[in-house]
């Protein structure tokens, strides 16, 4: 594998899963396989998950990880061609990641999207501008568009807590008070399309994932419909994407409570986090046996790792 820019990238989800659980069993079994080798890991946002795990992935693999916090401390980047550069961005994106590949092998980027410009988040400016640019292989850490390692980590939670029958995975959309991306849901979407399960995605009306991702996906608009015999019920806020970026509902009705999880098949609760609690999910939910939040953050490590090691696999 050369870039990992969307789970589209791995050869086979299935068999990359088994790897990544038979990683987890022996993390420091291939830590010579990065020896000498670097990665920048730039951060246009906010992290945690996925700045520690994939820093202690690198690591895992003997890399020299070196990260950067590029929206607070980096030069502001230009990504137009032919612009007269004479406001505020001071830099270009094609000497920034000529730049930035001179001091590592792998560079990860994480960069949301504007919520603004559908147009342009739907290009991928930063991921595509750095993969044109850099010359060397690019990792997603969670774009304008799509967060594949996260989706990677929930495969791979997915299979750890597998049930004895084809499993009924459901996708909620919960209220929150700020308008979030659409990064998480289109790739756990995605993911699921490559999985053989009932998947239900449920939200409320005018909250439409893009259909290019959806696709022929199954939609539910009841909720309480919805989560009838899940086995698992992946929650997650985004925001409009027909009136882009907007907030259009925050019905607290479509909360996580335990009532709803109760009608469920035992299901269990999966989310990737951070996550505000009594507004996405009742407290009683996240601090019950049946949410998996912990082990998703710790896949994390090493869907992170599985997918370096593959990139390192092909220097
Ligand atoms: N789930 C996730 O990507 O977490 P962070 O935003 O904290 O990295």
């Amino acid at each position: 594998m050369n870039h990992y820019l969307s789970i589209n990238d791995l050869d086979n989800l299935q068999n990359t899963v088994q790897e990544a659980i038979e990683l987890k069993k022996q993390p420091l079994k291939f830590e010579s396989l990065g020896k000498d080798k670097t990665i920048c890991l730039l951060f246009f946002n906010n992290s945690l998950r996925t700045r520690l795990s994939t820093q202690k992935a690198a690591q895992n693999l003997g890399m020299n990880p070196i990260v950067m916090n590029f929206g607070a401390e980096g030069w502001q980047l230009e990504y137009e061609d032919g612009v007269i550069m004479n406001e505020n961005k001071s830099e270009h994106v094609k000497e920034a990641a000529e730049v930035i590949a001179q001091y590592c092998d792998i560079v990860a980027i994480r960069a949301f999207a504007s919520l603004t410009d559908k147009e342009k988040d739907l290009a991928e400016v930063v991921l595509n501008n750095f993969e044109k640019y850099a010359g060397i292989p690019v990792v997603n850490m969670e774009s304008a568009v799509g967060h594949p390692l996260q989706a990677l980590a929930d495969a791979i939670t997915l299979e750890e807590n597998k049930v004895n029958h084809k499993p009924k995975v459901v996708l909620s959309w919960a209220p929150h008070p700020k308008a979030l991306p659409h990064a998480v849901a289109n790739s756990f979407v995605e993911m699921m399309q490559l999985q053989d399960a009932d998947f239900v995605i449920t939200h409320p009306e005018g909250y439409e994932l893009d259909p290019e991702i959806t696709k022929d996906s199954t939609i539910e608009y009841d909720q309480k419909k919805a989560f009838e015999n899940a086995d698992f019920v992946y929650v997650k806020n985004w925001s409009s994407f027909k009136e882009y970026g907007k907030v259009v509902n925050t019905d607290s009705n479509w909360m996580i409570t335990g009532d709803k999880m109760r009608a469920t098949n035992n299901g269990k609760f999966m989310h990737c986090l951070p996550v505000r609690r009594n507004v996405v999910v009742a407290d009683e939910v996240i601090d019950s046996e049946n949410s998996i939040v912990i082990e998703q953050a710790n896949n994390r490590t090493y869907s992170a790792q599985i997918v370096l090691k593959k990139i390192l696999e092909n220097m």
